[in-house]
């Protein structure tokens, strides 16, 4: 039987086409068929089929059981305790939850402890930045990615937003912290949740009347999806990066590029589809993310509560009109323009002549007498920013949603 994604899809392709809005329309992924080669993955072989069609079956499957069952409050209350790496998985909770999340933390013999030491190493010399560009450029990013904006928007997290932004902030804080993937460390486990509260989403979205009716698909968080959201984050982050010339040491590029690798293997995405080198991310973005950027009502939205979440702390006098010029800087006037950030006269002025020679003088390329105090106020600005997006992710706890935003 056809897959009902596809018919929905082709189903509203063709009442659109009647329209004659089809190319307008029709989500960009219909239009981009799916060639990137299994070999320049890190399984270096694989079927190549279209990751669009791929979800996660095991986990989508034992998680809907879970929901359909009631037993979602247990074990959220039971997985709250499950913190480290290393941790054994807390008792009482359903035999085929365990034996799947026993499974699902194991790490790939592909890991490479060694590139994980050195990738602590960029992290930590990175972090400024690093903190900014997945809050500012990836962050925003998401929003203009119309089925992650309405994945987010109609589902619970939707409705708060601050405690969402810092359940996902999370992520980036454990992959970034020093024992990440360790024994001590807290990546893997947040990655096994993430997992879990993906396949709950799978189960939970489609019963949404809001979602239903806004969605071009069936069933949400598709392999690919899941790949155009990776490429919002590290093959940003390291493009950004590399415009900025910011000087990295190939081995460090390699180390950090290894971390998310197994970031996308932990989350779940099969190693078919996780990109070997930065050339084949690269390529694959240029694939899957660059042609899907646009603007939604949910992502508006979702973008106007990112640009005001510091506004709790100076009253919206400062925060917003900065974020907005440094996702503006950061993602250009078209992204800006669309999630209809206004122009910041000073700040994008500031940005824009500013950002470069900063970042310069930060890394020692020009010499630091030449540097008027604006750099030193966007420096404060960063770890301000940085602190924002970053500082509530500690103590939070992931946890399975059992419905979507109410309607
Ligand atoms: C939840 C990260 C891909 C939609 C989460 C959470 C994290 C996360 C850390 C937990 C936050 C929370 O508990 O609220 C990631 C990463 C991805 C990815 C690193 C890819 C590498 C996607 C994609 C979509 C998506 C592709 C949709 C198309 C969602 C939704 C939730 C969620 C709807 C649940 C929010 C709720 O609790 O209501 N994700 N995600 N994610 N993610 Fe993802």
């Amino acid at each position: 039987m056809e897959n009902p994604s596809r018919r929905k899809l082709l189903m509203a392709g063709g009442a659109l086409g009647a329209l004659g809005a089809v190319s307008a329309a029709t989500p960009a992924y219909a239009r981009t068929p799916w060639t990137w080669s299994p070999k320049g993955s890190v399984a270096g072989a694989g079927a190549g089929a279209d990751p669009r069609w791929v979800w996660d079956p095991e986990a989508d499957e034992l998680v809907a059981g879970l929901l359909d069952r009631g037993e979602v409050p247990k074990v959220n209350e039971l997985l709250r305790t499950w913190k480290k790496n290393a941790q054994p998985l807390p008792d009482g909770l359903p035999g085929e939850l365990r034996a799947f999340m026993e499974k699902a933390r194991r790490m790939p013999a592909w890991t490479d402890r060694g590139k994980l030491a050195t990738a602590v190493e960029f992290n930590e010399k990175r972090g400024l930045y690093l903190g900014v560009l997945y809050g500012l450029a990836s962050g925003m990013m998401s929003t203009v990615i119309p089925k992650e904006a309405r994945a987010v928007y109609y589902s619970k997290g939707g409705a708060d937003m601050k405690d969402r932004i810092s359940k996902t902030a999370k992520l980036g804080y454990d992959i970034g912290s020093r024992n990440a993937y360790d024994d001590d460390g807290e990546m893997i486990v947040t990655c096994v949740k993430v997992r879990l509260v993906h396949a709950a989403v799978r189960h939970l979205l489609p019963q949404s009347p809001q979602w239903d009716q806004a969605a071009d698909e069936d069933i949400p968080i598709s392999q690919r999806d899941m790949m155009v959201t990776w490429h919002s984050l590290p093959t940003t982050v390291m493009q950004k990066l590399t415009a900025w010339k910011v000087p990295i040491p190939d081995d460090e590029s390699a180390a950090f590029l290894h971390s998310w690798q197994l970031g996308a293997h932990m989350l779940g995405i099969k190693d078919e589809y996780i990109p070997a080198t930065w050339a084949e991310a690269n390529s694959q973005a240029e694939q899957v993310l660059d042609p899907v950027l646009a603007p939604t009502y949910e992502g508006i939205k979702l973008a106007d509560v990112l640009l005001n979440l510091g506004s709790s702390v100076d009253g919206g006098l400062v925060s917003p009109h900065v974020l907005g010029a440094m996702t503006r800087y950061m993602l250009g006037d078209q992204i800006a323009n669309w999630l209809r950030i206004p122009r910041e006269p000073v700040w994008d002025s500031i940005l824009k002549v500013g950002w470069k020679p900063f970042v310069a003088i930060r890394e020692g390329l020009l010499p630091v007498p030449g540097a008027s105090d604006v750099y030193w106020t966007l420096e404060e600005f960063l770890r301000q920013a940085v602190l924002l997006f970053l500082s509530n992710a500690k103590p939070i706890s992931v946890e399975i949603p059992s419905g979507n935003r109410p309607g």
